[in-house]
């Protein structure tokens, strides 16, 4: 996680930067808006830009929208001055920080944009068996594919995979194909040269560059549009690149991994994704299997949830009930381990003051009522019990409610919903897109980002 500060207020913002240096982040400082695009553009990329409001926030994004970089950017101010906090969101900022910082907010904004844990946990065997793996072609330097459904920790294991690699001590870069607008990725991965398009007023490094020497995390590969498969197909066949509006080829020596939580051959087979791509990038490949099928995992990784949740929050670790327990065990999870992990966050929360996590603090939510053993489980609180008469209802309204029902209940996480829902993230997107245009608040869900 890479933290790029801009602007000075009194030491303020630096006192952030060292609290998110302490949460492991990279951080680099910068005094104005100029040479934050400087450093932008050189190909020393940032997940996160922490901007001082008294800088014209505006600019910033204007400059970065022109020039097609894809970063998210946090304001900051001295206290709660409400006008610029409404100024900095309004001029596309994500965030708005009170200065003094708070330690937990910063420690909360750097995990929602986050997630640099290579530490896979498992105790079941099916998972044995790929951790395994994982060890054992971590060193070469083939491309590797790793597959799963949502939430069941490939990103997770492509850092693990990193980190067991030769290229352990140069960066992992990563991309979220999905999270990017597509008229932005191809900068984004390949870099620009000045004058490429109307907005591009100085040479632009892309993340292909700036992986190079070490690895390149492409996450959800298969939402890439087929323009860009045919040149990350070269880029991939002759270990070179070129920028957008570049004259001569880049030579780029990067291990590519990438992720996809849809069937890729089915891709294939339907004519989404290129059948050559789909081989080179397949050489190896990992398979992660859901959740409900590695069982002895959801035990362990329940007791890990709840004690890292009560940890960060400072409330006694309460123990699991029996009857939780069971529940957790029987049921499907659709989103896997985020959704685990997601649920275990809410119920510690929910818990305080009670002697264990029980049934209700779980808030589980199955389609038939039941719970996955096929009984009807009375002790299970569901979050709907009583079924809403739709008749009456416009298709467009029920279809509304149960999307932003099921983002909810993912804690607005698109890809995990989107799964759930059964559609693709780009039509989630372009539900949510036209949600916004009629007025609805649609909160970030923590996917929505680059990481590094
Ligand atoms: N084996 C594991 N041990 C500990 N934490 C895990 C494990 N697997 C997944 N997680 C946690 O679950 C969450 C989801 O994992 P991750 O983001 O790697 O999944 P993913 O397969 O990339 O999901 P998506 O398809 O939605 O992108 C993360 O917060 C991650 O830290
Ligand atoms: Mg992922």
């Amino acid at each position: 996680m890479r933290l790029l500060i801009v602007g000075g207020l009194d030491g303020f913002i630096a006192n952030a930067g060292k609290i998110a240096l302490a949460k492991g982040a990279k951080v680099a400082h910068v005094n104005n808006i100029e040479a934050a695009l400087l450093a932008l553009r050189s190909g020393q990329g940032a997940d996160l830009v922490m901007i001082d409001v008294a800088l014209n926030v505006k600019e910033l994004v204007q400059s970065l929208e022109r020039e097609r970089i894809y970063v998210s950017i946090v304001a900051c101010g001295i206290k709660n001055d409400t006008d610029a906090a409404v100024k900095a969101i309004k001029a596309g900022a994500k965030e708005y920080i009170p200065l003094p910082p708070d330690p937990e907010l910063i420690a909360a904004i750097l995990q929602a944009v986050c997630n640099e844990s290579s530490n896979i946990l498992f105790a079941d065997d099916k998972m044995k068996v790929q951790v395994q793996l994982a060890e054992k072609l971590a060193p070469s330097d083939a491309n590797l594919m790793i597959t799963g459904e949502s939430g069941t920790g490939k990103e997770v294991m492509a850092r693990f995979i990193h980190t067991h690699s030769k290229r352990a001590d140069q960066k992992m870069v990563s991309l979220n194909c999905a999270a990017i607008p597509e008229n932005l990725l191809e900068s984004e991965l390949f870099g620009h040269e000045k004058g490429a398009f109307t907005g591009a007023i100085a040479r632009r490094i892309g993340k292909f560059e700036e992986a190079n020497g070490g690895t390149l995390f492409l996450d959800e590969i298969s939402e890439m549009d087929p323009r860009l498969q045919a040149k990350l197909l070269r880029a991939i066949q002759e270990r070179e690149i070129d920028r957008v509006g570049g004259t001569k080829p880049i030579k780029v020596n990067i291990r590519l991994i990438a992720t996809s939580n849809r069937n890729l051959l089915e891709e294939v087979k339907n004519k989404n994704f290129r059948e050559d791509l789909y081989f080179r990038l397949n050489v190896l490949n990992i398979h992660l299997p859901p959740l409900r099928e590695r069982p002895k995992d959801i035990d362990l990784l329940s007791q890990y949830f709840v004690h890292k949740f009560a940890d960060e929050n400072m409330v006694p670790r309460l123990p699991i009930s029996e009857e939780a327990r069971n529940v957790l065990n029987n049921y499907q999870w659709p989103g896997n381990v985020r959704e685990l992990e997601n649920t275990l966050h809410r119920a510690v929360l929910l818990s305080q003051g009670d002697k264990e996590i029980s049934v209700d603090a779980l808030k589980l939510v199955t389609q038939t009522g039941q719970s996955t053993t096929g009984q009807t489980n009375q002790n299970q609180k569901y979050d709907d019990a009583n079924n809403p008469n739709l008749v009456g209802r416009t298709v467009s309204a029920v279809e509304k409610e149960l999307i932003l029902n099921t983002l909810e209940h993912c804690l607005w996480n698109r890809t995990h919903a989107a799964t759930i829902l059964g559609i693709s993230i780009r039509t989630l997107r372009n539900k949510l897109k036209l949600y916004t245009d009629e007025g609805t608040q649609i909160p970030q869900g923590k996917e929505q980002r680059i990481t590094g």
